[in-house]
């Protein structure tokens, strides 16, 4: 059920149970951190393995210095930046955060999202929440609360309109005095480098401790490839219903596709980034076999796209 009642959500986070809220980035899938029995929730609703951790969201930096038990020089610096934004920072937990949400690291993943309405939610309650994004593990993010509702049909989603950067939150590490990426996101390499220097790059492991690295991550159920020539790639395909997803405009029509789809008219990466999940959500439902995206130049947020579409391609 979508609802704009807010009270009733405040109702249901403090009686235990998971509800669906908006994020500038994607819908999470929303939990009281204090409840162990609503935590466990989340994974069993998401299929999500317990070893992997959940973001804590909160509405303060001062919230955030409770829930993380030191913040570095250069992530107080970061956060001072980006939040409330799409920046989630792992740090040492405070002893207040369970091993459920952090899958028995000694690390927490804290971020300030900034939505209004969730920001507002988060003022009016007493503990902060959980939440992962509000998909089925590995499938296709939702950015709009009609994709959480086709997913969880039984739970109470807050509206909170489309997700306005429409990809997740950017994660960074810290050891000693580096900065680690983790996952790509909705904040460019290119924007941290600008506020702390050098960063290192770990986003290509596929280990579980590495957020979002499943290979396998945000597909949709048929066929995906990425490819610079899309075109090429629809050479050898047959009898197959096909869908491609270009980034400015149609390059080449082909007779041979039954969807063409511009992620970004106006040709800017954010563009195509907020629109990116919706348009695999309708390809999906359109019943298309086959996927051919065209991969983005890789700078700035065109990295964080092919990220996804590479692991949304994978076997
Ligand atoms: O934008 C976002 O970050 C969204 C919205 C709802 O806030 N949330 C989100 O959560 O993307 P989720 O659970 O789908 O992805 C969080 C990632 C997971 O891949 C998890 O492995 C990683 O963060 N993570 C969480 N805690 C961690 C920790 N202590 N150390 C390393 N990775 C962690
Ligand atoms: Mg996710």
């Amino acid at each position: 059920m979508i609802t704009t009642d807010l009270n009733l959500i405040k109702q249901q986070l403090e009686q235990g149970d998971v509800v669906g809220i908006p994020t500038e980035t994607v819908y999470g899938l929303a939990a009281n951190i204090f409840n162990e029995q609503a935590i466990s929730t989340i994974f069993s609703t998401k299929k999500r393995p317990q070893t992997n951790p959940l973001i804590v969201h909160v509405h303060s930096l001062e919230k955030a210095k409770e829930v993380a038990a030191h913040f570095p020089p250069k992530a107080e610096q970061l956060a001072a930046y980006f939040w409330p934004g799409p920046l989630t920072l792992i740090l040492p937990k405070s002893p207040l955060i369970s091993d459920s949400i952090t899958a028995h690291q000694p690390t927490v993943a804290i971020r300030i999202p900034n939505h209004p309405i969730t920001l507002h939610l988060l003022q009016t309650l007493d503990f902060p929440i959980a939440a992962p994004s509000a998909n089925p593990y590995n499938r296709i993010s939702p950015t709009r609360s009609s994709h959480v509702e086709a997913y969880f049909p039984d739970i109470a989603i807050l509206e909170g309109g489309n997700c306005e950067a429409g990809v997740e939150s950017t994660i960074l590490s810290f050891e000693g005095d580096e900065v680690v990426l983790l996952r790509h996101g909705a904040i460019s390499i290119e924007a941290i480098q600008q506020k702390v220097g050098r960063i290192l790059d770990r986003t290509a492991g596929t280990d579980h401790q590495a957020p979002g690295r499943s290979k396998k991550h945000y597909s949709p159920l048929c066929e995906l490839i990425i490819s610079y020539e899309p075109l090429f790639m629809l050479s050898a395909v047959q009898e197959k219903k096909v869908g491609i997803l270009w980034f400015k405009e149609v390059k080449i029509a082909s007779p041979k596709v039954f969807k063409n789809v511009v992620l970004s008219p106006s040709g800017t990466y954010e563009e195509a980034t907020a629109n990116m999940y919706d348009a695999l959500h309708k390809l999906e439902k359109d019943g298309v076999d086959l996927i051919i995206v065209e991969r983005l130049p890789n700078e700035g947020l065109g990295r964080t796209v092919n990220d996804r579409f590479e692991r949304a391609s994978a076997k």
